[in-house]
């Protein structure tokens, strides 16, 4: 992919000014993504960098991206979930930037976007269920569950039962059945909760989430940072009451939220909330 048609990385200000510490440290992206943020981290000093993701999509693009820094970084095809069981060393900062990546949403065949026709896949790496599969193995209420949960939709009962009566295959078909769900309104809010909460379950990104904290702190020298960007509330309310748990402490009073600029390069940014944490 070419450098100009990859987005600047959501608040990388905030991330390197919170997480970079040293001069000659080793920070670990546990989202990878395109490798934004670790090209800012290994540009902007001698860190060295492991940069994680579960998709190989991304490794690839991030590899390459990333060639001119390969003795100071190294990728890894893995779930952050168990970082602690292969990241071997005390680090000085872990990174998560949670959720897809521009790519992967932009991206039909892989399912995130309910702009765009693909099949219903929703899944990061390439193996496990994906977002048609968990329709046919749930029951109705059990989708409602995950839709009001994991997307704060409050008409989870209707649309879960529609769901179970039509069972889209594609991205498109349960778009269509969504916004004749609500002909009155502009669809896109409940298409938003919908595909968000089914991501969300299809790639268990609450206990990812949750363990990967627990791991990390493990991994974390004494002082060592960790900086998360999240986007939705659910995330949020783990974040916070895992580091309570654990006794990190907030390094941000109040959450930093993007500013003005950077909301108008790329709206994608608009619910960024960035939290930062010291061992
Ligand atoms: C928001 S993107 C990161 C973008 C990146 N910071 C950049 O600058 O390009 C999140 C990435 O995390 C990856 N991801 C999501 N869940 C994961 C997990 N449990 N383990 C490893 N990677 C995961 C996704 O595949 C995606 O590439």
């Amino acid at each position: 992919m070419e450098e100009k048609t990859l987005h600047r990385p959501i608040m990388v200000n905030g991330v390197i000014k919170f997480l970079i510490q040293k001069e000659d440290g080793l920070y670990i992206d546990a989202t990878l993504g395109c490798g934004g943020h670790s090209l800012a981290i290994l540009s902007s000093s001698r860190n060295s960098v492991i940069g994680i993701d579960l998709d190989p999509d991304q490794i690839r693009i991030a590899t390459e991206r990333l060639s001119n820094f390969m003795e100071r970084f190294l990728p890894v095809q893995a779930n952050y979930r168990f970082i602690d069981q292969f990241i071997t060393k005390k680090v000085d900062g872990v990174l998560f930037d949670l959720g897809y990546s521009s790519y992967q949403l932009d991206n039909p065949v892989r399912g995130f976007s309910y702009r765009e026709n693909g099949p219903l896949d929703m899944r990061y790496g390439k193996h496990g269920i994906t977002a048609y599969d968990l329709i046919e193995n749930r029951n109705q209420d059990e989708i409602a569950d995950l839709i009001y949960h994991y997307g704060g939709e409050h008409n989870s009962r209707r649309i879960a039962r529609k769901i179970k009566e039509k069972k889209p295959r594609t991205t498109g078909e349960l778009a269509i059945l969504v916004r004749k769900s609500f002909p009155r309104e502009k669809g896109h809010k409940h298409l938003g909760r919908i595909f968000q909460a089914l991501r969300i379950a299809v790639n268990k990104e609450m206990e990812n989430i949750e363990e990967g904290i627990i791991g990390a702190s493990k991994i974390l020298k004494k002082k060592g940072r960790l900086v998360i960007v999240s986007y939705h509330s659910e995330e949020e309310k783990l974040i916070c009451r895992k580091a309570r748990e654990l006794e990190l402490k907030s390094l941000t009073k109040r959450v930093v939220t993007p500013d003005r600029i950077e909301f108008q390069e790329n709206p994608r940014c608009r619910s960024a909330h960035l939290r930062a944490f010291e061992r």
